[in-house]
C-alpha cells in the first residue's frame, strides 16, 4: 500500500491517525522529535493494530533531515503534518518559537514536496482561524479573524503559505482540515492524550481532577450569552477525526479535490456548554465533577461550533461517536495512565 509520512505522528491525534492508517494497510512513517510525545506511543500503536510503523525522530524544521527521509523511504505519497507546537498560552510567552516551529517545518515539507514530486499534503489546522463567527453554525466561507494568540496565527499564516505555494506550483495539492475540539482516547485504552503539566485544555483537566491529581475544576465563566451561561464548543472524538484524515489523503489520492487547494470543518456540527460537559461525563463515567465557577478566562471565545455539510457530502464523512461514549472513553484512557480502578 501507499507510503504515508506522518509528521507528529506520536502525537495526540497523530498516533490516532497512524492507527487508522494501518488498519487500512497503508504503511506508515512516523516523523517526530519528540518534543511533546514519547516513543511509546509507537508501543501502544503496534498494541492496537499489530503493526509497528517507521519511527523517525526528526525535527521537520531542519530541512537537511526531511529531504534524508524522502532519500530513504522513496515514494511517499502524501505527508500528514501534525507536527507543531499548540499551547495557546505558551505561544503568547514565546511567540517566535511557535512561529519557528509551526512555519518552518510546513515551508520545509512543500519544499520537499517540489522537489521530490511528491503531491499531497493533509494540514492540521484550526477552528481558532474563525474566532469569534458572526453566524453560528460556522461554514468554511466564514471570514478568517485576527487571531488572538501567536498559536492561532500560526495557523492562519500557514494557510496561506500552503494556498501562495499552491497558486504558484499547480502540480501540488493539499487540503486543511480545520478542527474544533478534539476529545477522547482510542477505545482499548493503549493511546490517548498525554498533557505535560496542568491541562489547559477542559477534558483532560476534568479526567485528572476526578482522579485527584487536580483540585476542583474551575469553569471559566456562567455569564456568557448562552442557554446555561457557560461557553460552548463542538467537541469532536479524536477517532471521528483521525478517520476525517483517511478520507482527505484518500481524496488527494484519488484526484478527487475541485481545487488543489481545499478547506474543511471537521466536527460534529453540535454545540456543548461546559455545564454540559461535566453532566454527560457524570452521567458516561458514573463519576463526580467538583467544580466551581470563576471568571471568564481572556482571550475565550463565547461559543462556536461547525457547519459540518461540506465536510460530510464532500469527504463522505461524519462524526459518529456519541458525546457520552467519548468522555467514557477519555475517563478510561486517565484511568489506564494512573493505574486506577
Ligand atoms: P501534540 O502536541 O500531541 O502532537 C504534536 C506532535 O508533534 C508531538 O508529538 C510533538 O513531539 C511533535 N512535534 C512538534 N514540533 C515538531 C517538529 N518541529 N518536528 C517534529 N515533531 C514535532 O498535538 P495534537 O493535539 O496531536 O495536535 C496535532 C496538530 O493538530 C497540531 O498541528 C495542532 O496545532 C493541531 N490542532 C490541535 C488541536 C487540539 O485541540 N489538540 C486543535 C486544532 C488543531
Ligand atoms: C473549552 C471550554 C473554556 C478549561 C483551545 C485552543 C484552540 C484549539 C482547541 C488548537 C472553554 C472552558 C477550559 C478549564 C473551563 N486548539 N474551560 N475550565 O479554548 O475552545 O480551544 O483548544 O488549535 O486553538 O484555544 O478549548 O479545552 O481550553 O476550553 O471552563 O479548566 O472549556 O473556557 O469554554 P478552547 P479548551
Amino acid at each position: 500500500m501507499e507510503k504515508i509520512l506522518v509528521t507528529g505522528g506520536t502525537g495526540y491525534i497523530g498516533s490516532h491517525t497512524v492507527v487508522e492508517l494501518l488498519q487500512k494497510k497503508y504503511t506508515v512513517i512516523i516523523a517526530d522529535n519528540l518534543s511533546n510525545s514519547t516513543i511509546e506511543v509507537v508501543d501502544g500503536i503496534e498494541k492496537i493494530t499489530g503493526i509497528r510503523p517507521y519511527f523517525e525522530q526528526v525535527d521537520i524544521c531542519e530541512k537537511e533531515k526531511v529531504n534524508a527521509l524522502f532519500e530513504k523511504y522513496k515514494d511517499i505519497k502524501a505527508i500528514i503534518h501534525f507536527a507543531a507546537f499548540k499551547a495557546v498560552g505558551e505561544s503568547v510567552e514565546m511567540p517566535l518559537e511557535y512561529y519557528q516551529n509551526n512555519l518552518i517545518s510546513l515551508m520545509n515539507l512543500l519544499e520537499v514536496m517540489k522537489k521530490y514530486n511528491q503531491p499531497g499534503l493533509v494540514f492540521s489546522s484550526s477552528c481558532t482561524v474563525y474566532g469569534q463567527p458572526d453566524h453560528l453554525p460556522v461554514t468554511e466561507n466564514a471570514p478568517v479573524k485576527k487571531s488572538l494568540s501567536p498559536y492561532g496565527n500560526t495557523k492562519q499564516i500557514a494557510e496561506e503559505i500552503i494556498e501562495d505555494t499552491l497558486k504558484a506550483h499547480p502540480d501540488l495539492k493539499a487540503l486543511s482540515l480545520r478542527y474544533f475540539n478534539p476529545i477522547g482516547a482510542h477505545p482499548s485504552a493503549f493511546i490517548g492524550e498525554l498533557p505535560k503539566g496542568v491541562p489547559l485544555n477542559l477534558v483532560p483537566f476534568v479526567t485528572q481532577a476526578v482522579a485527584g491529581i487536580r483540585g476542583k475544576l474551575k469553569v471559566f465563566g456562567n455569564d456568557y450569552n448562552t442557554p446555561d451561561g457557560t461557553a460552548i464548543r463542538d467537541y469532536i472524538n479524536v477517532v471521528d477525526l483521525a478517520r476525517a484524515h483517511i478520507v482527505a489523503v484518500e481524496r488527494i489520492l484519488a484526484g478527487k479535490q475541485k481545487s488543489n487547494y481545499e478547506m474543511f470543518n471537521i466536527g460534529t456540527g453540535r454545540g456543548s456548554s461546559v455545564l454540559e460537559i461535566i453532566q454527560t461525563f457524570e452521567k458516561a463515567t458514573g463519576e463526580k465533577v467538583d467544580y466551581e465557577i470563576v471568571d471568564r478566562r481572556p482571550g475565550d471565545v463565547e461559543q462556536v461550533w461547525a457547519d459540518t455539510k461540506y465536510a460530510n457530502k464532500e469527504l463522505g464523512w461524519k462524526a459518529d461517536i456519541s458525546l457520552e461514549d467519548t468522555l467514557a472513553s477519555a475517563w478510561a484512557w486517565e484511568k489506564k495512565i494512573r493505574k486506577l480502578k
